[in-house]
């Protein structure tokens, strides 16, 4: 296994305010990497991080982020805007923010496609008709004719995806990609981006809502609960066998067809810049005791790279 992306401490503000609290992850090549967790966890703020576009509010405090070796953080903004055209893909949540307002779709994706390789009109045309007919997108040359804002959100966000896999990236950052699709085109968007994995050894970040999409796409599960990566590891350990009192109420928070309906997680996570000594979830846990409160939980190894932050999941619960 080659680990193709390194998250070392990784400490990020937005106005001064802690968002993310000492991140850390490795993800290996070819592997895909869901990340869930509640809205406001941090999961966008991540992604933005490794790909250098927090914005002008947000800020890296300290940290790594090696991406195959090079320290993202460290390079030039020339370097960087070179590696997330060539290597780096990223479909935001919002996918106003992949496309410019003013300019036709087709445009962008000629000129996206004809920086980053050699390839003549016709050959790129041909092979973006294909990926949106792949994705979903019958009416492709309507499509490359249009403005963004002449197509609905679903439409946008599938057009983004397409952009993002046909620059074919070493690691594509895909953040909440399918939430505005209805449920055959995400499973549309799902098999595409699991076959750009099988086929060229993509290895994919996607956050994401939908428990059904992790358990279906991902090998690794990370979950984010108020900036803190709370637990990590494969996804049968961490859907199958959840330690962190966190992950077994998200999970137990899915609705099942012909169940009940699950009551959700009682009170809400810390706002941002709350200083905590100890747990940030320990506001909501019901194994809370003094340690929860008084002591940062130390990361806890489990079996095969499984790791959990909680001073209680290990006892009885
Ligand atoms: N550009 C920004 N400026 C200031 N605060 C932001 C910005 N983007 C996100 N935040 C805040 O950071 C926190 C984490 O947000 P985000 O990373 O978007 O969470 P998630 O993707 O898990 O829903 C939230 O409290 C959000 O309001
Ligand atoms: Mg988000």
């Amino acid at each position: 296994m080659t680990t193709i992306l390194e998250i070392e401490k990784l400490n990020v503000s937005y106005h001064g305010t802690s968002i993310l609290q000492d991140i850390n992850m490795k993800v290996e090549k070819g592997e895909i990497l869901g990340i869930v967790g509640e809205s406001g966890s941090g999961k966008s703020t991540l992604l933005k991080a490794i790909i250098g576009l927090l914005g002008d509010n947000g800020r890296v405090e300290s940290g790594r982020v090696s991406f195959d070796q090079v320290d993202l953080l460290r390079i030039s903004q020339k370097e960087l805007r070179n590696i997330r055209g060539t290597q780096l893909g990223m479909v935001f949540q919002n996918p106003g923010m992949s496309f410019n307002p003013i300019r036709k779709i087709g445009s962008q994706f000629l000129e996206a496609l004809k920086n980053h390789r050699k390839i003549d009109e016709a050959q790129a045309m041909k092979q973006i008709l294909d990926m949106f007919a792949k994705l979903g997108l019958g009416d492709g040359k309507r499509i490359l004719n249009s403005y963004p804002f002449e197509l609905s959100g679903g439409m946008n966000q599938r057009v983004a995806i397409a952009l993002a896999m046909i620059m074919n990236p070493q690691l594509l950052l895909a953040d909440e990609p399918t939430s505005a699709l209805d449920v055959t085109v995400q499973a549309q968007c799902v098999k595409e981006m699991m076959d750009l994995r099988d086929h060229f050894g993509t290895t994919i970040i996607i956050v994401t809502h939908n428990m059904g999409v992790v358990s279906h796409m991902a090998d690794k599960v990370a979950v984010m609960y108020a900036g803190d990566l709370v637990e990590y590891g494969s996804k049968t350990d961490v859907l199958n066998h959840p330690e962190h009192p966190y992950t077994k109420a998200l999970i137990a928070s899915i609705p099942q067809i012909g169940g009940t309906l699950p009551k959700g997680i009682p009170g809400q996570p810390p706002a941002f810049g709350q200083v905590f000594t100890g747990c940030s979830f320990s506001t909501r846990c019901h194994l809370c005791d003094d340690i929860c409160i008084h002591e940062k939980p130390v990361m806890h190894n489990c079996e095969n790279g499984h790791t959990v932050f909680c001073h209680k999941c290990f006892s009885e619960v």
